[in-house]
């Protein structure tokens, strides 16, 4: 045996003899996760609750068979914080928690097994846990034995947290376990979870198969779509086996609206997200069952080209992003994050598209397949969004023409709402467009008004035939009564025609609104003593003379800005904003701004801005945890709305508490 054979084997003696691991055999993570993981973990839903335990896991496994959830692709069960006692036993070794697992964890993954699916944990990447509780102890120095823990156990995925970490590098602290993981031979999704704070993107690729890359999500639509709008900056990174994770689904947890879950859904399946669900489904409606279980819609999630769907365009909060697809279909989202309907479109070519006589066009959500020439567009609601499957077709005739309809009233500003006083008229433009390449005919626009109100087209809103890629306005004018209350009252416009494909008429509604303002302020008021228009906060509601407390109303302690307390102001949280009628009254506004010392952090950064109607006055320019209170100064003049707005400085939306002491408005 020459010298080098020799050497060979003896390595591969010692490796055998578990004496030696190679650094080669280490530095490669398993080849897993070549889609984005699908499944469920408790969080979002229990939290540490005592309802978190072996009966929920055991349920939710049987709920994966039983409802088609494992059909549908979901795998994963698995469970995060709280399952084990805050110290280790004798042996050094983590102890479930007797009250919560009372047959271990062994049990429960043996469970989980027996129906087809698998089963993961959760640690974190320091000497405790996150939980509020104190947490268990974590995995910083014990990755060797943790892991063999784990793999004995049979989990198969395991979510790596960042709480009490002692400083220790990321990069070092991951890779740490990646390598116990795989020194265990058994194959282990390794889910980084240090909320994007050492750009994971930048470095793990071949340590974790996805990473988190922001906070916390919480069940609301403010949280969700800042986490979105974060994540979708991140495509670059994402690919098969390393996907950047922008955290657990909300949906079916009750905090936004079911439109809204759609929203969430399709954002998260677009950007390539790992889909686990959040909810706990044992209670939930069966609205929620079908958001999950969209087939259409997963497939695009779970594409095996493995590309994150790119923002191609976003007009003020009017996103389109696009996914290219391995068969050559694109999938493209159209999401509007704004309080108030938009249509939106994009182009064949725009998506990546090449030239072709016609395109077919699957809508995800509505399940109907339509034909287009070139444009692919929707009128979506607030917060709103439309998720297609676009594809060259040469039989594009077979399918109906694509159709949209929208209606729409003034604005003063860009996502706006329409604005009319008692006794004043606003012009509204209702709209038919055939994007596809057959005629439409008899097309009838009509614009329902409450009680009272009168709307009067002023051209005509009949149209016999409306060839392909054309459009038919018409304009109207609404009038609301002397005596009409101040609120939010709807105006919906409904439309008919006839497609060549349809023996009945087809009929298409769309709602908006119109606000009525009550009296304008008079003298010199607390801003927080006005009722506002609209509000929207990162955290919680917007507080009134309290600061945030990130929950409910009402929840938030004094304002305080280094040290001084103020009795008057708001209490918001970026991303926030806050409108105000003013209507024209108004003069100066001053407030004294900072963030609050509730949570002052080095990672609380914002900026805060005053705009009248669609001009800003005034921008602070960054806002630390550490900088003094600053005084704040802005003429208002002119401006039918004020409106206050903080902006997330630019390293995520954690510990934004920004808070609007002494705010003061001259009218
Ligand atoms: C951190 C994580 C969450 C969850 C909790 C558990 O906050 O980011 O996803 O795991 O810890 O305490």
């Amino acid at each position: 045996m020459d010298l080098r054979r020799w050497r060979t084997a003896a390595v591969a003696t010692l490796i055998a003899a578990g004496t030696l691991v190679t650094p080669q055999a280490h530095a490669q993570k398993p080849d897993l996760a070549l889609t984005p993981p699908m499944g469920f973990n408790n969080w979002n839903s229990t939290h540490c609750r005592n309802d978190f335990n072996e009966d929920m896991v055991k349920g939710i496994a049987d709920i994966f068979v039983t409802k088609g959830l494992k059909d549908a692709g979901y795998e994963y069960v698995n469970i995060d914080d709280c399952w084990a006692l805050p110290e280790r036993d004798a042996n050094g070794d983590l102890v479930p928690h007797p009250v919560r697992f009372p047959n271990g964890i062994k049990a429960v993954a043996d469970y989980v097994h027996s129906k087809g699916l698998k089963f993961g944990i959760y640690t974190s990447a320091g000497t405790k846990t996150c939980n509020k509780e104190g947490g268990f102890p974590g995995g910083l120095d014990h990755e060797v034995q943790d892991a063999k823990l784990f793999a004995s156990w049979g989990v198969d995925y395991l979510k790596y947290d960042n709480c009490n970490n002692q400083g220790v590098d990321a990069k070092l602290r991951y890779t740490r376990m990646r390598d116990a993981l795989n020194a265990t031979g058994r194959k282990i999704v390794f889910s980084l979870c240090e909320w994007g704070q050492n750009k994971p993107w930048e470095w793990a690729k071949d340590v974790g198969h996805l990473w988190r890359t922001t906070g916390d999500i919480s069940d609301n639509w403010n949280s969700m779509v800042s986490i979105a709008k974060r994540n979708m900056e991140l495509a670059d990174f994402a690919g098969p086996g390393h996907w950047n994770d922008p955290d657990m689904l909300e949906v079916g947890n009750g905090g936004m609206t079911d439109l809204e879950y759609r929203s969430h859904f399709s954002l998260w399946s677009i950007m390539a997200a790992p889909l686990l669900i959040g909810a706990d489904l044992r209670k939930v409606t069966p609205e929620t069952f079908e958001i999950l279980e969209n087939r259409e819609v997963i497939a695009v999630n779970q594409d095996k080209l493995g590309l994150q769907g790119k923002v191609i365009r976003n007009e003020g909060g009017n996103h389109v992003l696009v996914k290219p697809l391995s068969n050559g279909d694109k999938a493209v989202l159209l999401f509007n994050e704004n309080d108030s309907a938009a249509t939106m479109s994009a182009t064949a070519s725009e998506l990546g598209l090449s030239q072709a006589s016609g395109y077919k066009v699957r809508d995800l959500w509505a399940k109907t397949t339509t034909h287009t020439a070139n444009a692919i567009s929707a009128a979506l609601p607030p917060h709103g969004s439309a998720m297609f499957r676009v594809s060259k077709a040469d039989d594009w005739y077979r399918y109906p023409p694509t159709v949209t309809t929208a209606a729409n009233g003034e604005v003063l500003y860009p996502g706006a709402l329409p604005i009319v006083q008692p006794g004043r008229t606003v012009t509204y433009t209702t709209s038919v467009t055939n994007a596809g390449r057959l005629p439409i005919a008899l097309v009838q626009a009509t614009l329902q008004v409450p009680q009272g109100w009168s709307a009067k087209a002023t051209t005509t809103s009949f149209k016999a035939i409306l060839p392909g890629e054309k459009s038919f306005r018409t304009t109207w004018q609404v009038t609301v009564p002397q005596n009409a209350q101040a609120g939010r009252f709807p105006v919906n416009a409904s439309f008919t025609f006839h497609s060549p494909h349809e023996n009945n008429p087809v009929t298409r509604q769309y709602s908006t609104e119109a606000l009525v303002p009550g009296a304008a302020p008079k003298g010199e008021l607390f801003v927080s003593d006005l009722k506002w228009l609209r509000s929207a906060n990162g955290h919680g509601p917007v507080e009134t003379d309290t600061t945030n407390g990130e929950a409910k109303q009402g929840d938030g302690g004094p304002i305080t800005i280094r040290g001084k307390v103020f009795a008057k102001g708001l209490g918001t949280h970026a991303p926030a904003h806050v409108e105000y009628y003013t209507g024209g009254n108004c003069t100066k506004l001053t407030a004294t701004i900072g963030i609050d010392d509730k949570k002052v952090n080095p990672l609380s950064l914002v900026s805060y801005e005053v705009w009248a109607d669609n001009r800003l006055v005034h921008d602070s320019g960054p806002v630390t945890g550490t900088d003094a209170a600053k005084s704040l100064e802005a003429d208002v003049s002119g401006a039918t709305v004020t409106r206050l707005i903080v902006k997330d400085g630019g390293n995520g939306k954690s510990y934004d508490h920004a808070d609007w002491a002494d705010l003061r408005i001259t009218c």
